[in-house]
């Protein structure tokens, strides 16, 4: 299962990332918005605790940017989330960070490319090995 939120800069390509997880078959929750304005950081919060509280094994956010939903994602506890508008980089958060949010920007990538690096995303395994450390360490972090 899939969370996934948007405020009204990522509500487009939200609507077209879940058309394409419909047409694939992959569950998900949508937990909002529906076009109007609102407030990243109320979405990435609802997001992420659906991945946190285990109900969901990843989030997806999209906002403008994706920044704002992603440095709202990552103060909370447990959250990597990555925002990403190349494939290299959405495909090596997940080998390398186990990252468990994706943040896209609605106004930095089209739904062509947007869809690329859900996909990506969703179907890359964490590398494990000499990243394990580095996670717990990073992770750590939260502490401080
Ligand atoms: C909303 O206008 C915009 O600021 C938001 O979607 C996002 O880009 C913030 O990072």
């Amino acid at each position: 299962m899939i969370a996934i939120g948007c405020d009204h800069g990522g509500y487009e390509l939200k609507i077209a990332v879940t058309e394409h997880l419909r047409n694939k078959k992959i569950e998900f929750v949508d937990l909002g918005c529906s076009g109007e304005r609102c407030d990243y950081p109320d979405i990435a919060e609802k997001v992420c605790e659906k991945v946190t509280g285990g109900e969901c094994e990843y989030g997806l956010l999209f906002c403008g940017t994706g920044i704002g939903m992603s440095m709202a994602a990552n103060k909370i506890k447990g959250i990597r989330a990555a925002v990403c508008s190349d494939w290299f980089s959405a495909k090596y958060t997940r080998l390398h960070n186990d990252a468990n949010v994706l943040c896209l920007g609605g106004r930095v990538v089209g739904a062509g490319l947007g869809i690329e690096l859900v996909d990506v995303f969703l179907e890359t395994e964490f590398e494990g090995g000499r990243h394990v450390e580095r996670i717990k360490k990073m992770m750590k972090l939260e502490e401080k």
